[in-house]
């Protein structure tokens, strides 16, 4: 009987687990990431928009020499792996790649090693002790951009980047939605990375 009811309460913290936080696909900040391509072909504006809930994380991984995203003869080009994020709360920022748009601007992170795997957690935290920490508000938008050309030297720029590279076809950014506490229609796991 015991062993029952012990089944039963664990299976019950997992549920309130899974509804209440949950681990989102990791999102490679890569320019090879197929997700930051223009897709034109398919009427789109180019770029990721995503899905929250409160409470949930994702990581961010720098490109490294390990991970190789697309098939490829060449080998990977760690001379070009420096890519930067930043948060940005002004859409102007987002829209134009100019993070000196807004003083609320800031840089999370730096891929600086292209030989060790670096990665930031995002916690889509509402309340945390820990006053550095981002803060996340239901019903609002958030956007992630990278403003770095790939390169050591540019990798602390503010503007332009791979944000807007015109050229390749490449555009890191995205616009992440924190899903309204109130919406019971999606009570589970979302996490909706689509193209806008
Ligand atoms: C995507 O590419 C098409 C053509 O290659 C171009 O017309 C369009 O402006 C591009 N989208 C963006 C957001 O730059
Ligand atoms: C992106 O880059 C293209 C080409 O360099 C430029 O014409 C365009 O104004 C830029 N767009 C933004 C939003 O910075
Ligand atoms: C970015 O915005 C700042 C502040 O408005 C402006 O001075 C600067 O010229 C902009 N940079 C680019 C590349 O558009
Ligand atoms: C940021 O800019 C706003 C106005 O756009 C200003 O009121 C505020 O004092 C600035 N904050 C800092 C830290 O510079
Ligand atoms: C709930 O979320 C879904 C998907 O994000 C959205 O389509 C719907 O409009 C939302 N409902 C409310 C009441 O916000």
């Amino acid at each position: 009987m015991r062993k029952v009811l012990l089944s039963v309460f664990g299976l019950l913290i997992n549920m309130v687990c899974v509804s209440s936080s949950s681990m989102y696909d990791s999102i490679f900040w890569d320019p090879q990431n197929p997700l930051f391509r223009n897709k034109s072909q398919s009427c789109s504006t180019g770029y990721m928009t995503l899905k929250v809930r409160l409470q949930s994380k994702v990581f961010f991984i720098c490109p490294n020499t390990a991970t190789v995203l697309q098939k490829t003869s060449s080998a990977p080009q760690s001379a070009t792996m420096y890519e930067n994020l930043w948060i940005a709360y002004d859409r102007s920022v987002f829209d134009q790649c100019n993070t000196s748009l807004s003083n609320t601007s800031k840089l999370l992170f730096g891929c600086n090693d292209p030989t060790a795997l670096k990665y930031f957690p995002v916690v889509f935290a509402e309340f945390t002790a820990d006053p550095n920490s981002l803060k996340f508000k239901d019903g609002k938008k958030y956007y992630f951009i990278g403003t770095s050309d790939g390169t050591q030297t540019h990798f602390n720029d503010p503007t332009g980047g791979h944000c807007n590279d015109t050229k390749n076809g490449i555009f890191m950014k995205i616009e992440v939605y924190v899903c309204k506490k109130s919406n019971l229609t999606h009570t589970g796991n979302v996490q909706l990375l689509q193209y806008n």
